[in-house]
């Protein structure tokens, strides 16, 4: 069956960012100048996918806001004769179908994809996080290359970072045997296993297909670690009723709800800019320099 839904969480309290996700929230925190859920929103456009709901909660309306049409600013922009921020801004609004719908509690990832039953229906659909961008070295969609790998398989799949051993207890970790440069088969899933405990160093990264059966998992999935229902928890009950995948990441997977990832990526990305790579690139090396001595 084809992929045409994607779902994307974003309803987290974003622990991890406080003060600055306390009363805005974390996905909308921007890369050089363009909100994070964006990115995310583009890489399933690039997909070919144009159905696409988002898990919202409190003090997240901006993110509703950020996606429809703001006639205001779009009727000053055309008076002052800025056609490109007009163009860039009415672009955001025609990107994709999105619909929203709250998370009443936030009782973890598991729970918030359970909102998504009804939109979904009995159709497979692709799951992103809306805190995490992913670059692949070839610069294609990763969604696009898991769809892929679902369409081969025809079974669930979830994208796979390599991750230091000793961090292993951060992730939801796979276990299971390669069976080709890039592909795993799946016969375990832990959320966040002690170090020495883990069946690998296979995190999941978050980027997954799902069938709808997940749902009936979810239902009859316990709170687990953090006293959440965990995604992770559910998916592994799946894993007893069909074959599992895991996709390699070719690439970087940025967490912009970790202070320091989402550091390192404005930096990153500014410097990859055309419009400012070359003046930000020489104020780090000059900053560099000056902090050494
Ligand atoms: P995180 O694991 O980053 O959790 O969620 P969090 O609560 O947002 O942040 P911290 O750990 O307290 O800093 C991963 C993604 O799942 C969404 C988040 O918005 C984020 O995009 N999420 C998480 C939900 O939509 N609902 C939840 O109940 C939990």
């Amino acid at each position: 069956m084809k992929i045409t839904k994607a779902v994307i969480p974003a309803a987290g309290f974003g622990t991890r960012f406080l003060p600055a996700s306390k009363a805005q929230p974390k996905e909308m925190l921007p890369i050089v100048d363009t909100p994070t859920i964006q990115y995310v929103v583009e890489e399933v456009e690039k997909a070919g996918i144009s159905d696409i709901l988002m898990i919202i909660g409190k003090a997240k309306r901006a993110i509703e806001e950020h996606f429809d049409r703001n006639f205001e600013l779009e009727a000053e922009l055309a008076e002052k004769n800025r056609l490109q921020e007009l163009n860039d801004i009415r672009r955001i609004s025609e990107i994709a179908n999105i619909f929203f719908i709250y998370q009443k509690e936030l009782n973890g990832l598991g729970d918030a994809v359970n909102y998504a039953r009804s939109h979904v229906g009995q159709e497979p659909f692709v799951v992103l996080l809306g805190d995490t961008i992913i670059d692949t070295d070839n610069s294609q969609s990763i969604t696009a290359e898991m769809i892929r790998v679902y369409e081969q398989y025809q079974a669930p799949v979830v994208l796979l970072e390599e991750v230091d051993p000793k961090k292993v207890s951060r992730y939801g970790i796979v276990g299971g045997t390669m069976i080709d440069s890039q592909i795993v088969e799946i016969n375990q899933l832990v959320e966040k296993p002690a170090v020495d405990q883990a069946p690998s160093n296979l995190a999941v990264a978050g980027r997954y297909i799902l069938t709808p059966d997940i749902f009936e998992c979810i239902d009859q999935t316990p709170r687990g670690k953090n006293n959440e229902i965990q995604l992770t928890d559910a998916m592994q009950l799946l894993l007893k009723r069909r074959r599992f995948y895991g996709l390699k990441l070719k690439g970087v997977r940025h967490d912009i709800g970790n202070k320091l990832d989402f550091v390192k990526t404005n930096i990153l990305y500014a410097m990859k800019r055309r419009d400012m790579g070359e003046a930000v690139k020489k104020f780090i090396k000059e900053i560099a320099a000056k902090l050494e001595h």
